[in-house]
């Protein structure tokens, strides 16, 4: 009898371990902050990809801070977007956000990880950046070569690097009423397996189904 009890609680456990993971982030514990705030992301860009993803995460449960390098423009975005959303500078952003996703020309990378790479650290990166010749020029050749999402993470060194959503157009995703009748998937990767239930979270509270694909190298072809 007591066999069984243990056998159930076990399995009770098990059960409250599949659920929270599978929550929202609202209702997650932030262990760093040790509070039950609603994660930050940071949102840098705020261009067709930037105002898309920011305003569903936002409609999701998430403050999201948009950031470019004219924040004093993003009205539009944030009064779009709601759900407490804000505009700051790239710097200011960063270091209130837990999470921070980087929706930029490739070319602007590197300019962002010097300026700001030490304060990422630690810190979950999504990237949705795509390395365009015609736009970012020489970069996109050196990141081709590598891997554009190896090439990133190497910039953004010490990040927990996600890259995802890059193959989505923008222009493709659901408004927010719309979120739970959306039916997409999303290839994403990853060198760092504890981050699997944030971006999952990410790509579900966009109304995608994530499809996990491994290691930044299994995503060279996208
Ligand atoms: N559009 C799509 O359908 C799509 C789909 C998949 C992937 N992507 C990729 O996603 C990325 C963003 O694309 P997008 O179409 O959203 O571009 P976009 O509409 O041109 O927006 C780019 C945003 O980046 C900001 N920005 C540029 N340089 C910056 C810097 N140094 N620091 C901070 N912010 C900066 C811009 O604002 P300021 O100029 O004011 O700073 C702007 O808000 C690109 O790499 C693209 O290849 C796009």
């Amino acid at each position: 009898m007591r066999c069984i009890e243990t056998m159930k609680r076990a399995a009770a456990a098990v059960l409250i371990c599949i659920i929270a993971s599978a929550l929202p982030v609202t209702a997650q514990t932030d262990s760093r902050a040790g509070s039950t705030e609603r994660p930050t992301i940071a949102m840098i860009g705020a261009g067709d990809m930037g105002s898309a993803m920011g305003k569903l995460w936002a409609a999701a449960g998430y403050h999201v801070i948009f950031a470019t390098r004219h924040p004093d423009e993003l009205g539009p975005v944030v009064d779009e977007a709601g759900h407490g959303a804000e505009a700051a500078a790239v710097g200011e952003a960063v270091s209130r956000a837990e999470i921070i996703c980087l929706a930029v020309p490739y070319k602007a990378e590197p300019s962002i990880a010097r300026e700001h790479g030490d304060a990422m650290r630690g810190k979950v990166l999504v990237n949705v950046d795509n390395a365009l010749a015609y736009r970012d020029g020489e970069i996109a050749a050196k990141a081709e070569a590598v891997g554009e999402a190896i090439y990133s993470a190497r910039l953004f060194e010490g990040t927990r690097f996600i890259r995802a959503f890059n193959l989505k157009a923008a222009y493709s995703f659901p408004e927010p009423d719309q979120v739970d009748a959306a039916d997409f998937t999303i290839p994403w990767t990853t060198n760092d397996e504890s981050v699997r239930p944030i971006a999952e979270a990410l790509i579900r509270a966009t109304g995608g189904t994530p499809v996990y694909e491994g290691g930044l190298e299994n995503a060279r072809e996208y």
